[in-house]
C-alpha cells in the first residue's frame, strides 16, 4: 500500500498538529479577519468582481413575450404592433432579426392588449378593486432551504405577470437586497425606522396618559424622534425591474433584535406584531402595490415574528431530506409556541377588560418543497406528502443547475438570457419555477376571490 492510500485522518502526528495550530483566538482576532475581508472585498470590487454597479434587466424577445407573458399568437402580436405605431416596436440586433423589448415596454404592451384585446383572455392579472395588497412571507428557521431563491423568483414571476411588487428584506445578510441591486448604508435605510416609528407612536400615547395621571413620562430618545419623520416611501427604492421596488437590508438591521425587546419591556402595551402591517397600511403601501414579499432570516427572531404576523400568506420552503423535514416540523412547533404565547399574554388582559381577543390568522400557510431531485428523493417526498397533507404545496420545485449557473450579474432564471443555456435545461428550469409561481397564484386568486365574495355578501 502506498502512503497516498492511507486515509488522511489516520496518520496525524500530535507534534506536527501542534506546530501548525497557531495561537488561541480572541475577540480582537475577529476584527483582524473582518479587516482582511474588507480589504479583499475592495480588491475584488476594483477588479469588477462585485455585485454593485448599475444593474440592467435583459430584453425580452417576441418569442418569450408571446409564449410566457402575453398569450397571443406571434403573428397577431406583430400585426397589432404594425397597426399601432405608437406602441413600443422593439429593437433587433440585425435587419429583419427578432425583436426585443424592455420589461417596461412589455408592461405597456400588456396594458394595451388588456384594454383593447379580447375580453375572453386574461392579459391582466386579477386583483379585486379596493382590497389591499397581499403580504407574503417566506420563512423557515433552517438555513439554506431556498427561502431567498423562492422569494426572489416569486417576486420576479409576479412582476413578469404584471403585478406591482414590493420586496422587503428582513434578513440582515441582505441576500435579497443584493439580488435587486440595493445599496444600503445603514439601518436607517432598512425597515428599522418603520418599526421604530410604530413604537414611537405607542410610546407617545403612553406618555400622554402618564402626564395626564401626573406621572413622569418615559424617555423619548433621538432615534424615536427621527423615526417619526420617516414614511415607507422614504425608504422604498427602485430596482432594475420596472415593477419591483425594494426596502433593503444590511448588517445593522440585526440591531433590531436587541432594540425591539428593550422597547417591549419599556412599553408593555406595544403590539410589536402589528408594527409592519400598521405602517404599511398607514403609508399607503398596500394600495400602491399588489404584492409585498418578505424575505426572512434563518431564525425565529423579532424581525421574523414581525414579518410572519404581517403576512397574509406564509410559505415555508424546505428540502425533501430527513433533516430538513425534521427541522421544519420543529419550526412549526416554535411558531405554535410563539404565537400561542403572544395570544395568551394579550388575551388575559383582553378578557379581564372585556375587549376583543387577539387571534392570529393567515389566509393560507403552505410548505414548499424545494431543490427536489426526483431520482433520489421520490420516496422521501411521498412520505412527507402523506404526513403534511394539504399543508404541502402540490408542486415540488426541482433542483435546477440554472440557479447556480446564472452568472455574476444575473440572479435566477428570469434574469438569465435563454440563449445562454441548453434549450432543454432552460425549459425545465423555467418550468419548475413557473409551476412554483402557479401554485402560489392559485392561492392568491382563491384568497382574493374569497374576500371579494365575502365583501359582496356583506354589502347585500
Ligand atoms: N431549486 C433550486 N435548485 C438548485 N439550487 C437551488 C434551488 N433553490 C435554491 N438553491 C440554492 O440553494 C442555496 C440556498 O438557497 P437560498 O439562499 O435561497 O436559501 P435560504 O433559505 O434563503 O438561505 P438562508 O437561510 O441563508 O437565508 C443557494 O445556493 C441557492 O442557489
Ligand atoms: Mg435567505
Amino acid at each position: 500500500m502506498s502512503r497516498d492510500d492511507i486515509p488522511p485522518y489516520l496518520n496525524i502526528s500530535p507534534d506536527r498538529a501542534a506546530e501548525l495550530l497557531g495561537p488561541p483566538a480572541d475577540t480582537p482576532g475577529f476584527a483582524s479577519v473582518a479587516e482582511a475581508c474588507r480589504r479583499g472585498r475592495q480588491d475584488l470590487a476594483s477588479r469588477g468582481l462585485d455585485e454593485t454597479g448599475e444593474r440592467q434587466l435583459r430584453l425580452f424577445s417576441t418569442w418569450e413575450i408571446t409564449r410566457y407573458l402575453i398569450p397571443v399568437a406571434p403573428a397577431h402580436f406583430r400585426r397589432v404592433l404594425r397597426q399601432n405605431p405608437d406602441l413600443p416596436q422593439g429593437q433587433s440586433e440585425s435587419a429583419g432579426g427578432a425583436k426585443w423589448f424592455t420589461l417596461d415596454e412589455v408592461l405597456r404592451l400588456r396594458a394595451h392588449f388588456g384594454a383593447e384585446g379580447s375580453k375572453a383572455k386574461n392579459y391582466l392579472p386579477y386583483r379585486p378593486k379596493g382590497l389591499p395588497a397581499k403580504i407574503v412571507a417566506v420563512a423557515n428557521f433552517k438555513g439554506g432551504v431556498g427561502k431567498t431563491s423562492t422569494c426572489a423568483h416569486l417576486a420576479m414571476s409576479a412582476a413578469l405577470d404584471g403585478y406591482r411588487v414590493l420586496v422587503i428584506d428582513l434578513d440582515s445578510q441582505g441576500s435579497m437586497t443584493s439580488i435587486f441591486g440595493g445599496q444600503v448604508e445603514d439601518e436607517w435605510q432598512t425597515v428599522f425606522p418603520l418599526l421604530a416609528r410604530h413604537y414611537a407612536t405607542t410610546l407617545r400615547a403612553d406618555n400622554q396618559r402618564r402626564l395626564d395621571r401626573g406621572e413622569p413620562p418615559l424617555p423619548f430618545d433621538d432615534t424615536l424622534t427621527e423615526a417619526l419623520k420617516l414614511k415607507a416611501p422614504d425608504l422604498i427604492r427602485k430596482t432594475h425591474w420596472p415593477n419591483i421596488d425594494l426596502i433593503g437590508a444590511q448588517l445593522n438591521l440585526y440591531w433590531s433584535e436587541f432594540q425591539i425587546p428593550v422597547w417591549r419591556m419599556q412599553s408593555r402595551g406595544w403590539r410589536l406584531w402589528d408594527a409592519l402591517t400598521d405602517v404599511l397600511a398607514e403609508d399607503g403601501v398596500l394600495d400602491d402595490y399588489d404584492l409585498v414579499f418578505l424575505d426572512t432570516p434563518p431564525a425565529l427572531g423579532y424581525l421574523t415574528i414581525n414579518g410572519l404576523a404581517a403576512a397574509d400568506i406564509l410559505l415555508v420552503p424546505f428540502g425533501a431530506s430527513f433533516l430538513e423535514f425534521d427541522s421544519t416540523g420543529r419550526f412549526f412547533d416554535m411558531l405554535h409556541a410563539t404565537f400561542a404565547s403572544i395570544e395568551e399574554g394579550e388575551n388575559v388582559a383582553a378578557r379581564a377588560l372585556g375587549r376583543e381577543e387577539l387571534h392570529f390568522e393567515w389566509d393560507a400557510v403552505r410548505a414548499v418543497m424545494t431543490r427536489y431531485d426526483a431520482g433520489q428523493q421520490a420516496e422521501m417526498a411521498g412520505l412527507i406528502q402523506a404526513y403534511m397533507g394539504q399543508l404541502l404545496s402540490p408542486h415540488r420545485q426541482d433542483f435546477t443547475a440554472l440557479i447556480g449557473q446564472a452568472g455574476e450579474q444575473v440572479n435566477g432564471i428570469y434574469e438569465a438570457d435563454y440563449r445562454d443555456f441548453n434549450r432543454e435545461t432552460y425549459a425545465r428550469g423555467r418550468a419548475t419555477f413557473d409551476a412554483t409561481y402557479a401554485a402560489f397564484k392559485m392561492l392568491l386568486y382563491g384568497i382574493w376571490r374569497r374576500e371579494e365574495t365575502a365583501r359582496t355578501a356583506a354589502a347585500e
